[in-house]
């Protein structure tokens, strides 16, 4: 009976001991990815606007894009996600007052955090969407950028970034990859499609918008049940049984044509019911094709 013990227990010593092992390995993994560093090209040249480019920038930041759903209302900072598994992870305060980084940026600084998810002192972002917002074309990112610059200083002193082990771990196992690991920093952005009702420009809009943020990268839904999810948009889902106008008029009302109410607080729609009906078409022009 002793020896049965002796050896259960030395069972259950070393299935402790390989988890560790592994659990520190997913953990040193994560750790050194977020240790690299990033040489990204800085292609926007000096950003100057005139009054209607700040005023694209103005809708790009609120409406399209939702600066503002993560970094709070006044572009002041929030933090996002504070808890044991996760940790502390702060959507920065982007403006020039106390405890922001408008003062500090320069315009590739800009740049580099938005279209590359790498931040101040060449930190890898974690949560910042980059990965959708890296097609932003030229133009539309020096409207934002040039938008971005304006804004009027609020103080919001927010703590430092602190990641938990959960964190750690779906990054050490490849589960969510902060942007600026993945992306292809040397890729060129001279040119964004022309504004019209056609997929091109409709794939352009949801990578602006980040609809894979929530819906999945191929818009089939989340791979894992990420925070929060959304579902299947492509002809294989509930959409398969609308036509355009059903699409414009749900994103338009937040109800959809068999009459369930969508939740503002987990689907942004009373901010894209603001976009023109030339985007909402383009948008479900190229959702038809995924
Ligand atoms: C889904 C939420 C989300 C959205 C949407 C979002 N951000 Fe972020 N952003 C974050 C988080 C979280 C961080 C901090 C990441 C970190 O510290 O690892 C961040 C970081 C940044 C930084 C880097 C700040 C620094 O400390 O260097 C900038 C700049 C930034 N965001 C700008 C923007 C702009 C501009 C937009 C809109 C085009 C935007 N963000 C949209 C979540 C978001
Ligand atoms: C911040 C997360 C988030 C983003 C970004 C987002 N969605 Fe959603 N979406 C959701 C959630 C969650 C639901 C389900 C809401 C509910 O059932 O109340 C939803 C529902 C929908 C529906 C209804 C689908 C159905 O089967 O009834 C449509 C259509 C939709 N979203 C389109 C879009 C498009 C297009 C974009 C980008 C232009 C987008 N969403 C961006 C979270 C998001």
């Amino acid at each position: 009976m002793k020896r049965i013990l002796k050896w259960i227990g030395i069972i259950i010593g070393g299935i402790i001991l390989l988890l560790l092992i592994i659990g520190l390995t997913i953990f040193m993994n994560g750790k050194s990815k977020l240790g690299g560093s990033f040489d990204v090209g800085h292609s926007l040249g000096t950003i100057a606007a005139d009054s209607s480019q700040l005023v694209r920038g103005e809708y790009l930041a609120h409406i399209v894009s939702r600066c503002t759903g993560c970094h709070s209302d006044q572009f002041e900072g929030i933090i996002l996600i504070d808890d044991a598994a996760f940790g502390v992870i702060p959507a920065p305060n982007l403006t020039s007052g106390k405890g922001g980084i408008g003062g500090h940026y320069q315009d590739a600084d800009w740049e580099r955090a938005i279209r590359h998810g790498v931040g101040m002192d060449d930190r890898v972002l974690v949560g910042m969407p980059s990965e959708f917002f890296t097609v932003y074309g030229d133009k539309d990112l020096k409207s934002l950028i040039a938008f971005l610059k304006t804004l009027p200083a609020v103080e919001n002193e927010l703590p430092q970034r602190e990641l938990g082990p959960m964190a750690y771990l779906l990054i050490g196992t490849g589960m969510y990859e902060p942007p600026a690991i993945t992306l292809d920093h040397e890729a060129v952005h001279d040119s964004a499609p022309e504004a019209a009702v056609d997929a091109a420009y409709g794939e352009y809009l949801v990578n602006l918008v980040a609809c894979g943020e929530c819906h999945g990268a191929t818009l089939h839904g989340p791979e894992f049940t990420g925070p929060p999810p959304g579902p299947d948009l492509s002809p294989e889902g509930n959409l398969g049984e609308w036509t355009e106008d059903d699409f414009v008029l749900t994103l338009r009302s937040g109800t959809t044509p068999d009459g369930r109410i969508l939740d503002s607080e987990i689907m942004p729609w009373p901010r894209m019911s603001r976009m023109s009906d030339l985007e909402l078409k383009a948008i479900w022009r190229y959702l038809q094709h995924i």
